[in-house]
């Protein structure tokens, strides 16, 4: 048992660089600044930052449009992979040296990072740093919602929105690897075929094509049997239309609306289950469950070469001011990432 805090090096830095934004506001808002460097406290980890991975909410947070959860650090980030620098007192299993990806509630885009050992993985072998803090947010909202939450059971069909997204990739390579039937829809043929590439057996270009016509097209008329969603607003009863008697839909964003109008006798008579979550606010105990999961079912797929970091694009801690402007275009496919150091 690890009782005593390892500490290495000695000499760390007392303050840190980080990216952060002064003002709410656009992608150039986010500079360069100075913070104090933090420590692990009892059951964490110090991890020294080598990339961190960009999500989408981070763009919301520099906007000032999705509040920091209470207690949390306030610097943007949400994942990232790094080197063990302190080890907690209480953590078993880490060493100082070991190369961990962590899912973070904050903190990414900075040199260091305290983070609770139990949200922490091994980097599969053979990933570079890049790679490796590519995976744990979008691998932790994956399986946690389609698999904890909707329950996606063998042999059942799977309907993925926004398959180009950090989110989508993420989610083509884990189920088409597992022998699901995967459908997809994207916002342009390039996108629609980078998802066939990734395992999707259709790809519905949304801006021209209708999906829920090409969803009952492909199951025969009976429709499928989870849905992973993004978008809300007007999807929301397109969505219930295109699921199986049965059906799960699992929420995890609502970026055309909040509101919906939906026809609940006709949820009610086909047994539909409507649910969602939010991976940053859940407790500490229930993300450490989330992502031992993830260690069990999907590292495996990582190491085995079955599902790949798909990494678009990688920009210097001081240019997160670009890589959020190339998110906010939606021009990349898979994910961007900031290298640290
Ligand atoms: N609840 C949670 O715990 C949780 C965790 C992580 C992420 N999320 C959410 O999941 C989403 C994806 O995150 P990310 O970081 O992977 O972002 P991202 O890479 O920027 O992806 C956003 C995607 O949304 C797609 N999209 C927009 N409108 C669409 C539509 N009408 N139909 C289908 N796709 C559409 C875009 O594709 P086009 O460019 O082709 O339109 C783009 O690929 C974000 O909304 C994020 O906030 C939620």
């Amino acid at each position: 048992m690890q009782s005593a805090l390892q500490n290495f090096p000695a000499d760390l830095p007392m303050s840190m660089t980080i990216a952060a934004a002064r003002h709410p506001g656009g992608p150039e808002m986010l500079t360069l600044m100075e913070r104090p460097r933090p420590s692990a406290a009892a059951g964490e980890l110090l991890l020294k930052i080598r990339s961190a991975g960009v999500n989408r909410a981070d763009c919301l947070q520099r906007m000032g449009q999705y509040p920091v959860p209470a207690g949390a650090t306030d610097i943007i980030g949400l994942e990232c992979a790094g080197e063990v620098i302190e080890v907690g007192a209480g953590v078993q299993g880490w060493h100082v040296g070991d190369r961990a990806c962590a899912l973070l509630i904050g903190g990414g885009y900075a040199e260091y990072v305290n983070v609770p050992a139990g949200q922490c993985l091994p980097v599969p072998i053979g990933l570079d740093w890049d790679e490796a803090a590519s995976l744990m947010e979008t691998c932790c909202t994956v399986w946690s919602n389609v698999i904890m939450r909707a329950a996606l059971e063998p042999g059942e069909t799977l309907l993925i929105h926004g398959g180009s997204s950090g989110i989508g990739v993420t989610a083509l390579q884990i189920f088409s690897a597992l022998g699901h039937r995967v459908f997809t829809t994207a916002g342009s043929e390039e996108k629609c075929s980078a998802c066939l590439g990734l395992g999707a057996e259709l790809a519905i270009n949304y801006r021209d094509q209708d999906f829920v016509e090409h969803v009952l097209m492909a199951t025969n008329g009976r429709g499928v049997d989870v849905i992973l969603d993004m978008v809300g607003g007007d999807y929301m009863p397109r969505n219930l239309k295109a699921l199986a008697e049965d059906g799960r839909l699992v929420g995890i964003a609502a970026t055309r609306g909040r509101e919906v109008n939906v026809d609940l006798m006709d949820a009610y008579r086909r047994r539909l289950t409507i649910t969602g979550s939010a991976l940053r606010r859940q407790p500490i105990a229930e993300k450490a469950r989330i992502v031992e999961s993830v260690r069990q079912h999907v590292w495996p797929l990582i190491e085995s070469g079955r599902f790949k970091a798909v990494v678009h694009s990688v920009y210097p801690l001081a240019e997160a001011a670009a890589a959020h402007q190339l998110m906010e275009s939606s021009m990349h496919i898979g994910k961007i990432v900031l290298r640290v150091a």
